[in-house]
């Protein structure tokens, strides 16, 4: 068999002053001969920052990596890209996925690396690398950093974000004091690692590892289980033998790997997140997926991974009871599986769960006894969103699902922070509280604010729940009966740009419908007096992020960066 001519060749492999410049400034680091050989070199994007406190550990994984790397006869070399923290980063960490993904898409390119290793953990730095290295496509594998151990608090288990977002109506309610509600910090995150709930960072450690692009127990390994670096260590291996079968981006995440993951977000109660970040990876990948598919793929299969937000149990429970391996296992009993569809093992779906076993059927429930019987992502579609939107039955209330209420309307986030606490609010729990502007181009980044905390005179009423519309995302740690995402958004003129102050709204999530029931001469008039609102920044990064990002049933990506690009690089000014 004839060796395959790496692409690191191009920058080593000459023996003339290119190769020389090429190799003798890294020598500078040690690297020895044998870097320089022909042999697989492997990139490790490393996320890990200490302003990035899920990701901040990471840097014990690439150490992992690069031993598993030079086992298998490569040779590693680890950079830095940008990182963003959910719970630091202002205005939203969601503002700067896109700005990640083309520094990941342009570090690969721009360097001798024929295989890469992503490393990550808070929400967007996996979609972020993901994205980058589909618009480059070569053999690539994801390490996740892992959920942290379980929160504690007062001999109980506390959630990340969920319980926060819990203990904060508990005291507009009066519940708990805000002195009880401070004493629940430390014990909350008590490890390195990623929110421990089945928020977006599991979510999409879980997909991960759902779509084959990562070594089965990526999604719930324990940050600090050691396990964790024996997958490093394993992925470092398997990343070289990928480069020599020349096993791409694109040969694993096809057009079953992302129906694998609507089934698989369905059964583990995922985040709604998950559908922009999917939309925006296939994009760049040039894989068929629509809004539709979501609803379609994922109907009937029920959530049977009882976590918070939609459940009890966190993450280590998950891991215990046999992780995803064991979901998948079940989804395949019941039909609901690609098992055919090959992944970074080498193997198949099939092949890669066939020993795995359920340890405790309250954390993975019997098919027939899920949290919810229709897990899926719900779209909805009507004229308040031509383009859909989207709630997640899992985490809302069924007597709200079908709803008919009074528009009780916050024009921009600021507004409703300004109004929520004033008792003279005109609002009772029938009405349907609606936010605009918070889209991708409208706040911008689409911030996770669509959870709207309810007033408090209604929670003092021990009212938990409320209808609630707009073009925002929320927290895959949050719950309630939350319509997010609504397409187009605001800011762009969207149907819901023209919603008033006592319109009626009615929802029906049996029949995927959501409807402004104000009659269309009505709405023509309001359209012909609406305004675009300006631009938050004229200038920077922010500007250009106004001028390309997409809808958010298109996975908010940026139009000039949604597709494939390869790693082909004609110059080289040496
Ligand atoms: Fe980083 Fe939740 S804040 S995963």
């Amino acid at each position: 068999m004839t060796k395959k001519t790496l692409r690191s060749t191009e920058w080593f492999g000459k023996v003339n002053r290119d190769g020389f410049l090429k190799r003798s400034w890294l020598r500078n680091q040690g690297t020895p001969d044998e870097a320089f050989d022909g042999r697989p070199v492997i990139g490790i994007c490393n996320t890990a920052s200490e302003l990035s406190p899920c990701n901040a550990h990471l840097g014990d994984f690439a150490e992992k990596v690069k031993r598993g790397v030079l086992e298998a006869g490569g040779y590693p070399f680890e950079f830095p890209v940008m990182s963003v923290g959910e719970s630091i980063v202002k205005p939203t960490a969601m503002l700067f996925r896109n700005l990640i993904s083309m520094d990941v898409e342009e570090s690969i390119r721009a360097n001798p690396l024929d295989g890469v290793v992503l490393l990550v953990g808070c929400d967007k730095t996996t979609p972020a690398l993901v994205m980058g290295a589909a618009s480059c496509d070569i053999p690539t594998i994801v390490i996740s950093g892992g959920p942290m151990l379980n929160g504690r608090f007062k001999g109980g288990t506390l959630g990340s974000g969920t319980d926060v977002w819990r203990f904060a109506e508990e005291v507009k309610a009066g519940e708990i004091s805000v002195a009880e509600f401070m004493s629940a910090e430390s014990g909350m995150h008590r490890s390195n690692g990623s929110c421990m709930t089945m928020g977006t960072a599991s979510s999409m450690a879980c997909l991960m590892e759902a779509m084959g692009i990562a070594l089965p127990g990526n999604g719930t390994i324990p940050a600090v289980d050691a396990h964790r670096k024996v997958l490093a260590q394993q992925s470092g291996r398997r990343i070289v033998d990928m480069v020599h079968q020349d096993i791409k981006l694109s040969h694993i995440l096809t057009r079953d790997a992302f129906e694998n993951a609507i089934r698989t977000v369905a059964a583990i109660g995922g985040s709604t997140n998950a559908v922009i970040h999917l939309q925006a990876i296939a994009k760049r990948l040039g894989v068929p997926l629509s809004l539709d598919d979501w609803d379609e793929i994922g109907r009937d299969i029920p959530t049977i991974v009882n976590l918070m937000p939609a459940g009890d149990h966190l993450m280590e429970d998950f891991h215990y009871a046999g992780g995803l391996q064991a979901v998948n296992k079940a989804l395949l009993e019941h039909g609901k599986l690609n098992g055919g569809h090959r992944t970074v093992t080498g193997k198949t779906v099939s092949e890669n769960c066939r020993d795995a076993v359920n340890h405790n059927d309250d954390v993975i429930r019997p098919w027939q006894n899920g949290l919810t019987a229709n897990g899926g992502i719900a779209v909805l579609k009507g004229n308040l969103a031509p383009s859909g939107c989207v709630v997640k039955p899992s985490a809302a209330t069924p007597d709200l699902m079908n709803h008919r209420g009074r528009a009780v309307v916050f024009e921009t986030i600021e507004d409703y922070h300004a109004k929520i606490e004033d008792p003279d609010l005109d609002i009772d729990e029938t009405c349907i509280m609606v936010l605009k502007n918070c889209g991708p181009r409208g706040y911008p980044g689409m911030p996770e604010v669509g959870n709207m905390g309810l007033p408090p005179k209604i929670l003092k009423k021990g009212v938990t729940d409320m209808v609630r519309i707009s073009d925002a995302r929320m927290s895959g740690t949050a719950y309630g009966t939350v319509i997010l995402h609504v397409a187009p958004e605001a800011a762009v003129g969207g149907p819901l740009a023209l919603v008033e102050n006592g319109d009626e709204i009615e929802i029906n999530v049996d029949e995927r419908r959501i409807d402004l029931l104000v009659p269309e001469d009505e709405l023509a008039a309001r359209r012909s007096r609406w305004m675009a609102p300006p631009p938050t920044m004229e200038t920077g990064y922010q500007r250009l992020y106004h001028n390309h990002v997409e809808q958010a049933d298109q996975g908010c990506d940026w139009d000039i960066l949604a597709s494939k690009r390869g790693v082909v690089v004609e110059r080289d000014s040496h």
